[in-house]
């Protein structure tokens, strides 16, 4: 591989751009901080005829009453860009479960522990911190309580409804306020033989017939500090008496605040896991307690 270097005045930029990529594999162009220029490269598969371009360039130059920019050529050492991406996208570990992307598969014995997950467009590889927390909770929970219904709210990928599938069986809702998160989902769950379990939905929170309408043992959300509070009162009513709250997306700062949301409606902090700066919560609703508004 060989990349070009160029510079050019902003407004001419993208003429000299447009002349390079008529033979390389790919072009950029971006400004240079604090002089009015912008570089210009050119990606190259094979060795090009340097003096021939800068004879092209020169005479673009001329045309347009510009000083001709000269263009460097270096090579590129050669990367096994596969092999990058397949080592970014390295198993996750997260208690008994193991995250892995769809070049891994086979890899790893399925149906077991391993997930596997292609994102997509949609949040949830396992990686963040946050994700990680809320499997580690998962895993967890599972070996002391048995899951009948649960809900992944902002299930993303939807590695965490996958997740409670795998360990409980159970029928389980995912739903996201974004529509591309349900078909991400349900892709995903076609892989991990989850499909049978699984309902998605769209909505923004609980508004939707189907959720204002459910109770559920098990409520993992994985969205953000400000959602969770605002969705307090409503996650509340629909967790079934018993039932786990296992909520992040949390910072740690905004820890006491989410909390406070929660314990001020009934619910006892049974586990705090920190990962990071990503604290993951589970919190339970007594037998009886009915909620307060
Ligand atoms: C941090 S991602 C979590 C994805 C996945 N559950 C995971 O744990 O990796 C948060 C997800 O919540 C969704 N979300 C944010 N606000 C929401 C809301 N009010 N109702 C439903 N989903 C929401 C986002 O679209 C996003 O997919």
């Amino acid at each position: 591989m060989w990349r070009g270097a160029l510079l050019a005045p902003a407004a001419f930029a993208p003429v000299f751009q447009d002349l390079l990529s008529a033979e390389a594999a790919a072009t950029s162009g971006f400004a240079v901080p604090g002089g009015g220029l912008w570089l210009v490269e050119a990606f190259f598969a094979k060795a090009p005829d340097g003096p021939r371009l800068q004879g092209q360039i020169d005479r673009l130059a001329g045309s347009l009453a510009l000083a001709p920019p000269s263009l460097t050529l270096d090579r590129v050492p050669p990367r096994d860009w596969l092999a990058e991406v397949e080592r970014q996208s390295s198993p996750v570990v997260a208690g008994r479960f193991l995250v892995h992307g769809r070049h891994d598969r086979g890899r790893w014995p399925a149906g077991g522990w391993a997930i596997e997950i292609d994102p997509g467009r949609a949040f949830g590889t396992g990686r963040h911190d946050s994700t990680r927390g809320c499997l580690l909770a998962l895993d967890r929970l599972a070996r002391r309580r048995r899951i009948r219904r649960s809900l992944d709210l902002g299930c993303g990928s939807g590695i965490l409804a996958i997740a409670a599938i795998k360990l409980w069986r159970a029928p389980t809702l995912a739903s996201d306020i974004d529509p591309l998160a349900a078909a991400e989902t349900l892709r995903n769950a076609r892989a991990n033989a989850a499909r049978p379990w699984l309902r998605t939905l769209t909505a923004n929170g609980f508004r939707h017939a189907v959720l204002m309408r459910c109770r559920h043992d098990l409520i993992v959300a994985n969205i953000l500090a400000g959602p969770l509070v605002k969705l307090a009162p409503e996650l509340v009513r629909r967790l079934a008496p018993g039932g786990r709250a296992v909520l992040s997306g949390i910072l740690s700062r905004q820890a006491s605040g989410v909390l406070a949301a929660y314990l001020r409606r009934g619910l006892r902090l049974e586990r705090r896991l920190q990962l990071g700066d990503w604290p993951t919560l589970v919190l339970r609703r007594g037998p009886g307690i009915m909620p307060r508004p």
